[in-house]
């Protein structure tokens, strides 16, 4: 049987008792323990141990129970909250929660933010493809259906109808009527019409076509006056010999067409070069704004149930946990400071907490029944 004894304690009568049943094997160590100290500490987080958190009861050997009875000096009765001071368990499950919730949001917004912005892009870009499809188609169609119609009236007079540049460009502009931030532009660095000269980073785009040839197509984005614009832009290859006969030399042109549009420039090409970037410039501003707006709500609802999470683990955290918690602790304390009638505070069920009053039941039950046959 365990007996811890301190030097110099002497064991009280009831001690040596009857060989006592497996249920005061439990009783026999509380009532060693009893006779040393009964010391209670609640809830007192390390280092802010007050007096007042401790109700310490020290028996002197020969002092009976009711001597014990009295609440030792020191011992705040009914001070169970005291040591749970401003750390208690609800700041520091809400204070991990709220900092898991904030980098979480963080990140997700981030992520999000980057998906949306690519999705927006991708569906500019899809955009912008099907404008320099139909582009090519108006090319094709001007120089397979209306160019050869319309070759006879060449001597007499030039029709700019006739030349897919023309065409492709011409049916764009009345696309712009209603888009009026899409464009399609044929630059060249030395243009036949003035309207085709090339800017500065379209010049670029040309040169990179020139020295890799390889390139099939570049996309730039860039910020304008009027937004963050997305340029699609292809090589313009000299494909056809049938080109030679206007843009050679000022000799082999048809003289209607010098006549309207003079001698000197966009000549000299040769089969295979790279003479113009097809330029397709399409807004991102609408699907932009639109990938914004999809962000704000997605994370206005993640912050929403976020919020509604909280605030039912608070509830829960309230009622499963911190009241009965306190309930007991409260029961630990007037117990162990030998207070009558105390309460019993059995809670049902199957989860921690219900099991963890039933063995301070228990164990208050083992307490008192040694504490009485201590005093007999
Ligand atoms: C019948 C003469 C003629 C033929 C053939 C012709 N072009 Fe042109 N091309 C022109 C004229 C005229 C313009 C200017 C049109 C305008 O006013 O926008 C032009 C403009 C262009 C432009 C726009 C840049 C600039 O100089 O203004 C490109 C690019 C171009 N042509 C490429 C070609 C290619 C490639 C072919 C062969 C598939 C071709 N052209 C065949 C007469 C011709």
């Amino acid at each position: 049987m365990a007996t811890r004894q301190r030097p110099g304690d002497e064991r009280d009568d009831g001690a040596g008792a009857p060989a006592p049943s497996s249920r005061f094997v439990t009783a026999d160590v509380s009532l060693v323990d009893a006779r040393e100290e009964v010391s209670t500490t609640v809830g007192a987080p390390a280092g802010a141990q007050s007096d007042a958190d401790t109700a310490v009861v020290r028996r002197q050997p020969g002092e009976t129970s009711a001597a014990r009875a009295a609440p030792a000096a020191g011992g705040a009765p009914g001070s169970v909250d005291a040591g749970v001071g401003r750390f208690g368990l609800r700041l520091k499950f809400n204070a991990a929660l709220i900092f898991t919730f904030a980098a979480g949001l963080g990140l997700a917004t981030w992520l999000s933010d980057r998906m949306l912005r690519d999705n927006a892009r991708q569906e500019v870009l899809q955009e912008a493809r099907i404008m320099m499809e139909s582009a090519l188609s108006a090319r094709a169609y001007t120089a397979e259906h209306v160019k050869p119609l319309l070759e006879g009236q060449l001597n007499e007079r030039f029709l700019p109808e006739t030349v897919s540049a023309y065409a492709a460009t011409k049916i764009f502009l009345s696309l712009r009527s209603r888009f009026p931030d899409y464009t399609y532009k044929e630059a060249s660095m030395d243009p036949r019409n003035p309207a085709n000269r090339a800017s500065d980073w379209e010049a670029d785009l040309i040169g990179e076509f020139r020295n890799h040839r390889d390139r099939r197509e570049l996309v730039v984005v860039r910020n304008t006056p009027t937004g963050q614009m997305l340029h699609l832009a292809r090589p313009l290859v000299v494909s056809d010999k049938g080109c030679l006969s206007c843009h050679s030399t000022a000799e082999r042109a048809p003289a209607t067409m010098i006549e309207k549009y003079g001698a000197t420039s966009a000549f000299g090409w040769q089969l295979d070069d790279v003479v113009a970037a097809q330029v397709v410039t399409v807004p991102m501003s609408v699907p932009l704004a639109r990938a914004h707006d999809a962000l704000t709500t997605f994370m206005v609802l993640l912050a929403g149930v976020f919020l509604l999470v909280l605030a039912l683990l608070n509830v829960l955290l309230h009622f499963f946990v911190i009241k009965p918690v306190v309930r007991m602790a409260a029961l630990a304390t007037d117990v162990s400071m030998g207070r009558d009638g105390v309460a019993d505070y059995v809670l049902r069920g199957h989860d921690e907490i219900a099991s963890l009053s039933r063995s301070f039941h228990r164990m208050r039950v083992s307490l008192e029944k040694a504490m009485a046959m201590l005093d007999e």
